[in-house]
């Protein structure tokens, strides 16, 4: 039986389509400098691309999958769903290498390719954390991540970290999924408290916080710890 959902196979052929784009620019380079010889080699590959693509979309015209990706939670306009390494990164990587978006985030030195967000990805899931990306209900609109780590079953306790794509700063989102995580936590995982550390300056994120129920606890540094307890 095919497992794959139609969005799966979508997904794929972007991911192969943006990898074709590098393939493509490459190939002109070289041309401009005259390698004939190793222009020709890249163009075995673009070509090799070109024929998944073709496999992928003929398994889509075939398909009739049309079971939705598992949702985690939902709520008002969004839901939240588990990210899986089959996921297309394309917003994802444009927000971890945004110099603004990541200004208060301690990956904010770092440049991230395809594959280190991959690695990173895995390595979540590896340690049975919660990174769910926050779509939007109406369009699946990737808008952002939320994540919930540091899972402690024996005190019941665990961290929680939000990023919304900026072009959607200010919209409630970022409120929206704090809130439908911590939903998840307390009433389904039986988690009896959370925390956010938020660095100097970072307003919104303040905001955000206690906005949704968090109250300031200690300053650490320049972080600041801000607390939630499940009722
Ligand atoms: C911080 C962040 C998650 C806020 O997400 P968001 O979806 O824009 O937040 P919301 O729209 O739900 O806003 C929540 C509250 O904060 C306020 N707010 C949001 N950004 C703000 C800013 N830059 N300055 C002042 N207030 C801000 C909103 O007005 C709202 O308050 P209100 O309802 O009283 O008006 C988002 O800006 C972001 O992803 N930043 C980059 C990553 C980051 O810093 N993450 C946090 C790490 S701790």
């Amino acid at each position: 039986m095919n497992k794959r959902t139609d969005f799966d196979i979508i997904d794929e052929v972007e991911q192969i389509r943006t990898k074709n784009n590098v393939n493509w620019m490459d190939i002109l380079r070289l041309a401009f400098r005259h390698a004939p010889e190793d222009a020709r080699k890249l163009m075995a590959r673009v070509n090799e691309y070109d024929g998944r693509i073709s496999a992928l979309l003929s398994e889509l015209s075939r398909n009739g999958n049309v079971e939705g990706r598992k949702t985690l939670i939902e709520g008002g306009e969004i839901y939240l769903r588990q990210l899986n390494l089959d996921n297309s990164l394309t917003h994802y990587l444009s927000w971890v290498n945004d110099e603004e978006t990541t200004s208060y985030m301690a990956i904010r030195d770092k440049y991230f390719s395809p594959t280190d967000l991959q690695t990173y990805i895995k390595s979540h899931l590896d340690r049975g954390n919660y990174l769910c990306g926050i779509f939007k209900k109406t369009d699946d609109l990737h808008l952002g991540n939320v994540l919930l780590s540091d899972i402690d079953v024996t005190m019941r306790t665990a961290v929680i970290g939000i990023l919304i794509g900026k072009e959607h700063w200010g919209e409630g989102f970022g409120s929206d999924a704090v809130k439908l995580m911590c939903k998840y936590a307390f009433d389904t995982l039986k988690l009896h408290r959370i925390k956010a550390g938020v660095m100097e300056g970072n307003v919104g994120s303040e905001r955000l916080f206690e906005k949704v129920g968090f109250a300031r606890k200690e300053k650490i540094g320049d972080i600041s710890y801000y607390i939630k307890e499940g009722e």
